[in-house]
């Protein structure tokens, strides 16, 4: 048996030895006098140390004591849930007991965050395992004939690798896959560059800032390897002075070395294209899992399988909803089957394992699935586009559905029925989203109505620009020498020297080629052609402000 369904709430605090209490959320574990205990072990990148085994109250409720947090360092905790049994007590024997496991769990303790984080076996499975959409949500014939148009010229490329491999080098294939098919820009490895890839591509992940020192880390020490020497820890640092983004360093770290510090003034050229290498492959790979997977795909996907559950064609909110949650169940349940993301997909070229992989996903999926209390990301400078745009975009959404549930109000409340069992089934998937609806019986336009504006402004967000802003953004990825998702042996040849493609395998090279290339080769519906007319003419009349962005080519879902 495994765990259902858990979010937690814990406190903890960062000085010495720390208790956090922790309540298990489970509908397969109730609350009960039954005795339940729980193995505790420290998760390292070597394997885990024992720390305790601790009883599970009757209301759920568990303490743990573990080493101090640090402000930037998380602690990963792996819990064995276990019941027992003493069969012979009732005969007046001894008590010879007997365990019977419940499920595992892992939590993430972090003194940064307001909650510790709960990943639990049985959501590795529900949250990254997308069931075959039902035949009323399958995309039409011609989404098909756009995904062969994309996909098919590099399918036969791939397969012409494979079949030649015997004469293909790493460089043979790059050539091969730019034979044919569209052109993707190159952006050489140079610092101005990597600052426009971290503000604004599939490599900007969430960012720190202390003060005017602005970071972006991605630290991989708490999850499990394939192999050592692929992928690094890397931290870039850069500092704002005036509105002027300036890289001052990068610091790398492969597993159990050394970190290396690169400062651009002081090392040679090689070195620096190295350390921009590494930025770049370490970055796309958590922008891909964080950004484009799991705040672009598998959350929003969690939203529309609901949705168009719950929500009947009669409803009012389905016309002004429905459009931008179309082929996103295919999508998910074809890119779970090993092509995006699962066993032997583009994900799993890096040195993560798949549970790695689903534990990224589920952890970053938890953290923006507050949508009450969503926040655009903060534009840090001039240039920080995805930034300032998405904060623009995400406004005019909210301002749009809170004027759409004012005015049709009348019209949405005989549906209050379907919200709400829309609200529970979504927080029976993920408990860490809230609900629309806390009482079936209350449902008021200042209260609950506003609990939905928000929630439909952040869906819809999730689904076009924020998508569409990090999809149509990995390019990189098309050129192998510019970012890899498989380097090896640190990106170094034999005599230490950098080598170009960082020692790609060539079967990654092709795989990493031919998803990265079908994904931007896709015509997706555009926002403009599809997005309904009320909602279309407010952005047009703002179009200025999503400049640089081509406004005409965001998509209007999730569809690939
Ligand atoms: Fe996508």
């Amino acid at each position: 048996m495994v765990i259902s369904s858990n979010f937690l709430s814990t406190s903890s605090s960062t000085q010495g030895p720390s208790e956090v209490d922790i309540e298990i959320n489970s509908s397969k574990i109730p609350h009960s006098n039954k005795e339940r205990r729980a193995h505790v072990y420290l998760k390292k990148w070597k394997g885990k140390e024992y720390l305790n085994t601790v009883n599970i109250d009757p209301s759920n409720h568990l303490k743990i004591t573990h080493p101090p947090t640090s402000n930037s360092k998380s602690h990963y905790l792996s819990l064995e849930i276990f019941e027992n049994h003493r069969p012979f007590t009732s005969l007046g024997l001894p008590g010879y007991c007997l365990t019977k496991p419940l499920g595992k769990a892992s939590i993430e303790l972090n003194s940064d965050s307001q909650k510790n984080l709960l990943i639990t076996d049985d959501q590795i499975e529900t949250l990254t395992h997308v069931d075959k959409p039902t035949a009323i949500n399958r995309p039409s014939i011609t989404y098909f004939g756009r995904l062969l148009l994309a996909g098919g010229p590099e399918i036969i490329k791939s397969l012409l690798s494979r079949i030649f491999s015997y004469l293909m080098t790493v460089d043979k294939v790059q050539s091969l896959f730019n034979l044919f098919g569209p052109h993707y820009a190159r952006s050489e490895p140079t610092l101005p560059n990597l600052l426009d890839d971290l503000l604004n591509s599939i490599c900007a992940i969430d960012y720190k800032r202390e003060g005017n020192q602005i970071s972006w880390i991605a630290n991989w020490d708490n999850y499990q390897f394939d192999r050592e020497t692929s992928l690094p820890n890397v931290t870039v640092i850069a500092r704002k002075e005036q509105e002027t983004l300036t890289i001052e360093s990068i610091k790398v770290q492969f597993r159990g070395e050394k970190e290396q510090i690169i400062l651009p003034d002081q090392t040679t050229p090689d070195e620096l294209k190295l350390a921009i290498y590494m930025a770049r492959s370490s970055f796309a790979i958590k922008g891909e899992a964080e950004i484009h997977l799991a705040e672009g795909h598998l959350l929003p996907g969690i939203f529309a399988h609901t949705f168009l559950t719950a929500i009947s064609k009669e409803n009012p909110l389905y016309a002004v909803t429905a459009r931008y949650l179309e082929n996103l169940e295919f999508i998910n349940w074809l890119g779970g089957n090993g092509i995006i993301f699962g066993k032997g997909s583009v994900i799993e070229l890096s040195a993560l394992s798949d549970r790695s992989v689903a534990e990224l996903i589920i952890r970053y999926m938890i953290e923006k699935s507050d949508f009450l209390n969503y926040k655009p990301i903060e534009p840090i400078s001039k240039t920080h586009h995805r930034a300032i745009v998405g904060k623009v975009h995400y406004e005019t959404l909210l301002n749009y559905f809170s004027s759409f549930i004012c005015d049709n109000w009348d019209k949405i409340v005989p549906f209050k029925n379907e919200i709400f069992e829309w609200s529970e089934s979504l927080n029976r998937k993920l408990s860490s989203i809230p609900k629309i609806m806390p009482d079936p019986n209350s449902f008021s336009k200042e209260i609950e109505g506003k609990r939905l504006a928000l929630c439909l402004a952040s869906i819809v967000n999730q689904t076009t620009f924020l998508h569409w802003s990090s999809h149509a953004r990995q390019e990189l990825l098309t050129h192998v020498d510019l970012a890899s998702l498989s380097l090896s042996n640190k990106g170094r040849g034999p005599n230490g020297m950098p080598v170009k493609f960082g020692n790609t395998p060539k079967e990654a090279a092709n795989l990493q080629l031919k998803i990265s290339r079908t994904l931007l080769n896709f015509k997706a519906h555009r926002f403009v052609n599809y997005a309904h007319p009320d909602l279309l003419k407010r952005i047009n009349r703002i179009r200025d402000l999503y400049i640089p962005y081509p406004l005409k080519e965001m998509f209007v879902t999730t569809e690939i």
